[in-house]
Parts: structure tokens; C-alpha cells; sequence
């Protein structure tokens, strides 16, 4: 999950990183008021869960309340890049010597965490990081030694940020480690990490990703959802306990055991470029045991999606049974009764197969049809969606 930047930056105060105070606000009256009380000249900034913002118009200085206000008013209601803006933070504005970049992340192409750190930071990061590759420092963070003082100042020399508040920027790297590692985040990144007039390091920028695997440590980390931008597909199916995502083709998938509907989402983008392109409209593991009930909760949510035009239930059984999944797919069918629209190609292979293909033959469901091989079904399932597109 990713959070806003206010939020964000909630996480650092609790774990003592130094940010700005500010208040977050829905209106451009608030945001006046909010101004007032802060009593400086205030940043307004849209509160959206992508970069860029500043570029995009969506950060403006305003020296009285007066202007808080009128700032407010012009960037509520904006889009930036396809996010409509809800919410504005209005914070204390700092004054700006220079601006660092620093980040936590999860590099899962070499297995580790990552350290990147950069004394040219600011809205120009993206570009920097191709052109002068460089100037980014990455450095390796070992996830059980994790993140001292000593390392710390490593990965700040490797940084170069400059002396004076390399002592600073270490702290507030071990305490941003601190974040990463108790909210169990998949990155932390600050840009601009600010050196002000007077030599203060600050965050202010915040960006953080939550690990949703975690969440059932965090009960608090549920208040950070924020409904307006949940997918309503994904909402509905993690209110039934579904790992699904939504994606934006036409083949709806369900399969049991991750790997196996990955490979699916693989089979069925391969067999929709034969089919006018059509592609795989989701990702949905039910899991082990494919009971009527799971696979009728996961068929009810695929078949909310409007963009579906076919479904491959694509099922290898092995603890549970292909005849028990095959009784699971027809009572399903039943519950469902005349929610269930859409075609259902099911390839069905594994313990029990024989039985779970008669039980299905038997039901005779007028919108089933049965595939031998996974590459087969695929086909067959892209060829439906693309005559019902
Ligand atoms: N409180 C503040 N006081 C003064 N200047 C600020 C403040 N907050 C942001 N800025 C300026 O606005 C720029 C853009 O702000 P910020 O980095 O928060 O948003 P952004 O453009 O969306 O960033 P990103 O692309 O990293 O998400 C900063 O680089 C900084 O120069
Ligand atoms: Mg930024």
C-alpha cells in the first residue's frame, strides 16, 4: 500500500525523523485557517499517491493565508497524472540551501535491500539517475546487519553529501531505517532531504510503500486506507479474504497456488495475441481449497469486473481433489444462478481428474466449457473474449 505524503510523514515524526508541522485539509477555507495557525509562509501541496507533483502544478508556496487559500483553491480538484486531488497538506515552507535524495528499498533483482542516496536531489532525480548514474549512490543493505551509525555514514560519503551535516544526515538515515524496518515498508524515500540556511537537515518530501503481507502485524496501518482511491474490484475481493489483482484485460483467471495462475497470466497473454490482443483481466489465487463457497466468491468478483469477457479457471489438483474443485465450479454456478454471464473455460488436471471432468460433463452448465491442456484452455478462453468484445 501506498501512502500519502502526510501520512508518510507521520510515520517519520513518530520515528523521530525531523519534518515540518502541517495539516492536511479538503477545503481551500481550511486550508486558509490552516495557514493562519501555522503563522509562516505555508507550502500547499497536493495530496496524491504519485510523483511529480511538484512539475505537474501541484506545489505552490503562499506567503499569507490569504494566498494559502487561493493556492488551495486552484490545485483541489486537480488531476495529476490521472489521480484527482482530494486533499492538500499545508505546511510550514522551508528555506532551501540544498536539496539531498535519499531512499530505502527492496532491490529484488539482487536479492536485497538498497540504500540510495544523492547530495543533487530534488525534481530532477529521474533524470539524474540516467544521465549521471554516478551521482546516486546504491548501496547494499545487508537485511539482518541492517542499517548503524557506521553504516550510515557510509552510505553518506557514498552520497556526498557535504560535511557539515554529514553527522545530521546519518541520524536521520538510521532513524529512516528504523521506519522501514518497524512498519515493515518496501521503500522509504525522501525527496528533498533539506539542508536549511541554518545547517537543519529536514524531510520534506515523504514517500512510503507498506508491505500488505505485513499488515496483519500492523493493526494501525488499516486507518492509513483511504477508500476514495482503492480499486473497488480488489476492496470487495480482500473483503472476502481474495488474493486477487486487478489488471485491465478481457480473460479473467482463476487458478489455485500463485505460481501456477502467474504462468496462466503468461499462457493467456501469449494465446491473446493470436485474438485481436485481448489479455488476462486479473490475477486470482483461490488457494488449496477450492471450495464451492471460494469459488464462488471469486467468480462473483471477476464477474464484476465489466471489462471480463471469458473465464479460465485453470485448476491442478493436488490436496484437494480435481472431483471436489469440479463440485465446487457447478455449486458455484448454482449460487450465482444468473450473476454468472460470461463463458468459463475450465482445464482441470491433476488427482482425480477423471472423476472432476464427469462430474463437470454431467452438470452440462450451459456456459462451461471443458479443456484438456492448459495451452488449449488458454486459446479457448481468449477466443471467447475476443468474440464477446
Ligand atoms: N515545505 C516546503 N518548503 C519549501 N519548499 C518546498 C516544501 N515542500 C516542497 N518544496 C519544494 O517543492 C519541490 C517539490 O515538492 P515535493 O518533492 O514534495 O513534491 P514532488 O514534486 O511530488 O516530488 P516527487 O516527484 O519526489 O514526488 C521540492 O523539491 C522543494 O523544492
Ligand atoms: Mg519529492
Amino acid at each position: 500500500m501506498d501512502l500519502y505524503e502526510y501520512q508518510a510523514k507521520e510515520l517519520f515524526a513518530a520515528h523521530g525523523v525531523p519534518v515540518l508541522p502541517g495539516r492536511t485539509v479538503e477545503t481551500a477555507e481550511e486550508a486558509r485557517a490552516a495557514a493562519a495557525e501555522i503563522g509562516t509562509a505555508v507550502v500547499v501541496k497536493a495530496q496524491v499517491k504519485t510523483g511529480g507533483r511538484g512539475k505537474a502544478g501541484g506545489v505552490k508556496l503562499a506567503e499569507t493565508p490569504d494566498e494559502a487559500q487561493e493556492k488551495a483553491g486552484a490545485i483541489l480538484g486537480m488531476d495529476i497524472k490521472g489521480h484527482t486531488v482530494h486533499q492538500v497538506l499545508v505546511t510550514e515552507a522551508s528555506d532551501i540551501a540544498e536539496e539531498y535524495y535519499f531512499s530505502f528499498l527492496l532491490d529484488r533483482s539482487n536479492r536485497t535491500f538498497l540504500a540510495m542516496c544523492s547530495a543533487e536531489g530534488g525534481m530532477e532525480i529521474e533524470q539524474l539517475a540516467v544521465e549521471r548514474p554516478d551521482a546516486l549512490a546504491r548501496v547494499p543493505i545487508d537485511a539482518i546487519a541492517g542499517v548503524d551509525r557506521a553504516k550510515a555514514a557510509e552510505i553518506v560519503a557514498q552520497g556526498k553529501i557535504p560535511a557539515a551535516v554529514a553527522d545530521q544526515a546519518a541520524d536521520v538515515i538510521v532513524k529512516l531505517w528504523e521506519t522501514f524496518v518497524a512498519e515493515d515498508a518496501t521503500l522509504v524515500e525522501v525527496n528533498p532531504l533539506v539542508r536549511d540556511p541554518q545547517d537543519k537537515v529536514v524531510a520534506l518530501d515523504g514517500k512510503v510503500t507498506l508491505d500488505g503481507n505485513a499488515a496483519f502485524r500492523h493493526p494501525g496501518h488499516a486507518d492509513l486506507v483511504d477508500e476514495r482511491t482503492e480499486d473497488p474490484l480488489e476492496a470487495k475481493a480482500k473483503a472476502k479474504d481474495l488474493n486477487y489483482v486487478k489488471l485491465d484485460g478481457e480473460v479473467g483467471i482463476i487458478g489455485n497456488g500463485a505460481g501456477l495462475v502467474m504462468s496462466t497470466l503468461d499462457v493467456v497473454a501469449y494465446a491473446g495475441e493470436k485474438h485481436g490482443g485481448v489479455k488476462p483481466a486479473n490475477f486470482l489465487d483461490i488457494g488449496g481449497g477450492a471450495s464451492a463457497e471460494v469459488m464462488a466468491a471469486g467468480l462473483d468478483v471477476i464477474l464484476g469486473d465489466p471489462g471480463v469477457k471469458s473465464v479460465f479457471v485453470n485448476v491442478f489438483g493436488g490436496i484437494t481433489a480435481c472431483d471436489a474443485v469440479a463440485t465446487g465450479i457447478v455449486e458455484a454456478l448454482k449460487i450465482l444462478g444468473d450473476a454468472a454471464t460470461k463463458p468459463l473455460v475450465v482445464r482441470l488436471d491433476g488427482n482425480n481428474v477423471v472423476e472432476g471432468r464427469r462430474i463437470l460433463d454431467e452438470a452440462n452448465h450451459p456456459l462451461v466449457t471443458q479443456v484438456g491442456t492448459m495451452d488449449d484452455a488458454a486459446d479457448k478462453a481468449a477466443e471467447l473474449a475476443a468474440a464477446g468484445a
